[in-house]
């Protein structure tokens, strides 16, 4: 495989990358020269086959192929949708808000290609309410579209007779608005509801309009596949789910921060590019806290869709957490449990109460008071809950809490039997770095 140089961070530490100016000084493909190519000589329909033909898969953590959810558009004349997904609240992600923060233009002219595909006059993008500067970044972008005719009534005045409008919508921080049935009811002005599927929103979304909702990096990958072409990206990477990956590396290394890799790259490499670990591995969280944990012995597991799923786990939205040895893995599970039962959005019996007994029954292990089949129990909630609910967040924890049971689960018994964390934390508190004896 070619040597592989950063596709969607390649200018986020370019002076200014933010602006129209910057934008258009990089010349061709950037600038708004291949939205301009793609509406002048590809028919709608042409886009969405080359965007199925590169295999792009969903960045947002489910990883559905993008032109194949692009085709389940009725053909009913109704109006379409484009709705980006700007959430990103799932604990350890980080990447989205930079693409949209220092490179808001890509994102845009990215927007105007998968608007054209669809056929769709109007995109929103729903951003976290916290992320103000983000927000203000992006509508200052889209302004300045709006003043150069890049988007409204004539798109980049091609006379083709596309008319785009691109509205930010922000939310109020609740991590259930990035589901994306959630963020529709959020979008509609709603409680952040998730609504039962089917209808999926590609039939049935915004204010029950056909809607395609999309990671905001799955777009961002939009305009390069169509400006390098379908083949070029389905050579970064495996083939069954290939293409330039963000990961947000976090947790017990070196150099926290985002890297931009090829996908497959392995999990070994991408720690290395974060500094290496800080001390010695236990555990390693590939995608978001939602995803079950891996184990050392995993490492060299190439950080891909399949490849990934193959070792038990999820690429979700690849936000990569380490823990090292000095980690209570309870702790560190009861933070969860607190963080997922908090943002449930209540409408499922299983989900408001079972994460509230999960986190209860964490709780009770953690600070001393477990009782001989609490760990058994947390299993067995666990089958309570899982499948039994409106929307995936409820699994969110459950995932979590099997996998660390299973992998970790002396760790658990010890807090019964000695009352007290194997790593010698203070209940409820992580150890700080500094405290640490760090051994490798
Ligand atoms: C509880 C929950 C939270 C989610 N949060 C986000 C999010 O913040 N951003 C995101 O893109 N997708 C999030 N998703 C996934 C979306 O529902 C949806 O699959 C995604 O936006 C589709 O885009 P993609 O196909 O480009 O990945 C979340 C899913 C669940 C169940
Ligand atoms: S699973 Fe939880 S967050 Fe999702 S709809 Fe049900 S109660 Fe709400």
């Amino acid at each position: 495989m070619a040597k592989f140089e950063p596709v969607l961070s390649k200018y986020f530490n370019t002076p200014e990358s933010w602006l129209l100016r910057q934008y258009r000084m990089r010349g061709a493909p950037y600038g708004y020269e291949t939205a301009k190519k793609v509406i002048s000589t590809m028919e709608p329909k042409a886009v969405t086959e080359e965007v199925k033909k590169s295999n792009l898969r969903g960045r947002g953590g489910a990883g559905f192929p993008a032109g194949v959810k692009w085709s389940f558009l009725p053909d009913n004349g109704k109006p379409r949708y484009l709705a980006v997904n700007a959430d990103e609240s799932e604990p350890g992600t980080f990447k989205d808000r930079e693409i949209i923060a220092k490179d808001p233009h890509n994102l845009i002219e990215s927007i105007i290609c998968a608007c054209w595909a669809i056929q769709s006059h109007h995109a929103y993008v729903f951003i976290r309410g916290e992320f103000t500067r983000e927000a203000k970044r992006l509508q200052a972008a889209i302004d300045e579209c709006y003043a150069e005719g890049i988007l409204g009534d004539d798109v980049l005045k091609l006379g083709k007779n596309f008319k785009l409008d691109v509205t930010v919508i922000t939310g109020a921080g609740a991590y259930i608005c990035g589901e994306e049935t959630g963020l529709l009811s959020a979008a509609e002005g709603k409680r952040a509801y998730p609504k039962i599927k089917p209808p999926f929103p590609a039939v049935e979304g915004y204010f029950r309009y056909p809607t395609i909702i999309n990671n905001v990096e799955t777009i961002q990958c939009v305009m390069h596949i169509l400006a390098h072409g379908a083949d070029w990206f389905r050579n970064i990477g495996p083939e069954s789910g290939p293409g330039p990956k963000l990961f947000c590396v976090s947790g017990h290394v070196q150099k926290p921060g985002l890297y931009e890799v090829a996908l497959g790259t392995t999990l070994r490499e991408i720690i290395d590019m974060a500094g290496g670990p800080i001390g010695t591995i236990k555990g390693i969280i590939p995608g978001g806290s939602s995803m079950p944990i891996m184990t050392p012995d995993q490492i060299d597991t190439p950080a891909d869709f399949d490849s990934i799923r193959a070792a038990g786990s999820y690429l979700g939205s690849a936000g990569m957490i380490v823990f090292n040895d000095q980690t209570c893995i309870v702790n560190a599970l009861l933070n969860l449990a607190r963080f997922y039962h908090h943002e449930s959005c209540g409408q499922c019996t299983p989900c408001r109460e079972g994460l509230g007994w999960l986190e209860k029954l964490t709780h009770r292990l953690e600070f001393g008071h477990g009782k001989e089949g609490d760990v058994d129990m947390l299993n067995e909630v666990c089958g309570m809950i899982k499948g039994r609910t409106i929307c995936f967040l409820a699994d969110s924890l459950v995932m979590p809490v099997v996998s660390y049971v299973e992998k970790f689960r002396e760790e658990f018994d010890y807090h019964v039997t000695h009352k007290r964390c194997m790593t010698d934390t203070e209940p409820g508190k992580f150890k700080a770095i500094s405290e640490m004896a760090v051994t490798a």
